[in-house]
Formats: structure tokens, C-alpha cells, sequence
């Protein structure tokens, strides 16, 4: 089996996988980050997303082999102790409900507010119709952004 070497959350990580094992198996399975979810694998409901040289990209849809020479940052790699801004605005709007589909909302709104500290509704709608929430709580994760979006520009 060959041999990949990821930087995964700012470290660099051997992993031996098949060439075209999805980044969400490496994750989840070789190297227990399992915050990033399974959901349908099919590029259709974003709980796995994660951060990939600055990009929310599904890590279903990405392989091991695609990976390599990358900066992937997941859930666990956000802060260390649930400080990050956008985890600190989910806490305070008390967005979760399951709690399934979270860690791929939060990752599409840290890169695009890596992106830009002041997104457009435009921006932030067309970046979170790549997320769904079966428990429906986009009205707080609407809210929970521009909690966010105060936060970093105060
Ligand atoms: S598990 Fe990747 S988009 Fe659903
Ligand atoms: S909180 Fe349950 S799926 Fe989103």
C-alpha cells in the first residue's frame, strides 16, 4: 500500500491508504479526527467538510492522493479549546441541535470568513447552501455568523 505524507491540522502526518481512498476515511479512520462527518458521501449534505488551502471543500469528494502538498484543516484543528470565533458565536446562539451536521457549518463559515471578514448575504447564503441541516437550525447558524462576523470586526 503507498504511503502519503498530509499536513493535517499544522502537522505532518504518514498515512498508508490506497490512492484513491476519500480524505474522510484517512481522517476519520487512520487518524481518529472524527470530528469530520459521514453524511452521504455523495457531495450532497457537507458534514464533511473540512479546510483545504483556505477552501471549504467536502473531504468525501477529495482523495488521499489529492491531498498531498496541502493545507487540510479540520474541526479539531480549528482552535484547541473551542476559541475560535466562530465556535465561540455558535456557543453563544446555542446553535446545535443533533449536532451532526455542525462541525461541516462551522468549517464553510471560518473559511469564508478566512476569506473575508465581511461577507455579503449573497456570500454567506450561496457558501451555506453547501451545508444541510436535517434538525433545521439555519436560523441560528444565520444568527451565530453574524455573531461571528461582529466578533472579528470589532
Ligand atoms: S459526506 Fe461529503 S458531502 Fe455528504
Ligand atoms: S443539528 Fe442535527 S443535522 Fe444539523
Amino acid at each position: 500500500m503507498p504511503t502519503f505524507i498530509l499536513n493535517v491540522n499544522n502537522k505532518e502526518v504518514t498515512v498508508d491508504a490506497e490512492a484513491d481512498m476519500p480524505l474522510l476515511w484517512v481522517l476519520r479512520d487512520t487518524l481518529n479526527l472524527t470530528g469530520t462527518k459521514y453524511g452521504c458521501g455523495v457531495a450532497s449534505c457537507g458534514a464533511c467538510t473540512v479546510i483545504i488551502d483556505g477552501n471549504s471543500l467536502y473531504s468525501c469528494q477529495r482523495t488521499v492522493a489529492n491531498c498531498v502538498g496541502k493545507k487540510i484543516i479540520t474541526i479539531e484543528g480549528l482552535s484547541t479549546d473551542g476559541s475560535h470565533p466562530v465556535q465561540q458565536a455558535w456557543q453563544k446562539a446555542g446553535v446545535p441541535q443533533c449536532g451532526y451536521c455542525q462541525p461541516g457549518q462551522i468549517m464553510t463559515v471560518a473559511a469564508l470568513l478566512g476569506k473575508n471578514k465581511k461577507p455579503s448575504d449573497e456570500m454567506i447564503n450561496n457558501a451555506m447552501s453547501n451545508n444541510l441541516c436535517r434538525c433545521g437550525t439555519y436560523h441560528r447558524i444565520k444568527e451565530a455568523i453574524h455573531l461571528a462576523i461582529d466578533d472579528i470586526n470589532k
